[in-house]
C-alpha cells in the first residue's frame, strides 16, 4: 500500500482506549481500573501507569522517541487537579451537564463554548 506524500499519520489512541475487547466497559467511569490490571501480576505492576509508555498506552508515544516529558506532565496535571479541587469549588451553569468531549483528527477536548462555576473556597 502506498502513502501519498504529505499524509498526515496518527494512532487512533481514543478508538483503542475504548475498543471493549481492550478495556472492559470503556464508557463507565473507573478510577480503579488501572490499578487492577496493574495488579493482575507482578509483570503487570509497572505497566497500566499514567506516564507508562506502552503498546497499550500511546499516549506519550512509544520506543525510542516516546515523549520525555511525560513523567513530568503527569505529576504535573496530578498537582493542578489536586489545587483545583482542594481550593475551588466547581459547579455547571444552570441546566448544564457535563459537555460531550469532542476530537479532532487524533486530538481530543472538551466543548470549547462550555463555561464552569468556580468559587474559591
Ligand atoms: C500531557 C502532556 C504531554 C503529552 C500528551 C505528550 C505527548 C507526546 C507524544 C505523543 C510525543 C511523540 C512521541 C513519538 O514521536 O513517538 C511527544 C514527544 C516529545 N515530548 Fe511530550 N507530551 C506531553 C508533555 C511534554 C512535556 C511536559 C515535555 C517537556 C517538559 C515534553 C517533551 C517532549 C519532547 C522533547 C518530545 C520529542 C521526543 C523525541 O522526538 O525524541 N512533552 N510527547
Amino acid at each position: 500500500m502506498a502513502i501519498p506524500a504529505g499524509s498526515q499519520l496518527a494512532f487512533a489512541s481514543y478508538e483503542y482506549s475504548m475498543d471493549p475487547l481492550v478495556n472492559a466497559n470503556p464508557q463507565e467511569f473507573d478510577p480503579m481500573r488501572s490499578y487492577r490490571k496493574r495488579m493482575a501480576g507482578p509483570d503487570q505492576w509497572d505497566l497500566h501507569k499514567a506516564g507508562m509508555a506502552h503498546r497499550e498506552n500511546l499516549a506519550f508515544g512509544y520506543g525510542s522517541q516516546a515523549c520525555p516529558g511525560r513523567r513530568f506532565a503527569v505529576a504535573e496535571r496530578k498537582v493542578i487537579m489536586a489545587c483545583l479541587l482542594f481550593e475551588f469549588e466547581l459547579k455547571f451553569t444552570e441546566g448544564r451537564m457535563r459537555p460531550k468531549t469532542q476530537h479532532l483528527n487524533q486530538f481530543c477536548f472538551t466543548d470549547q463554548s462550555m463555561t464552569l462555576m468556580m468559587k474559591q473556597l
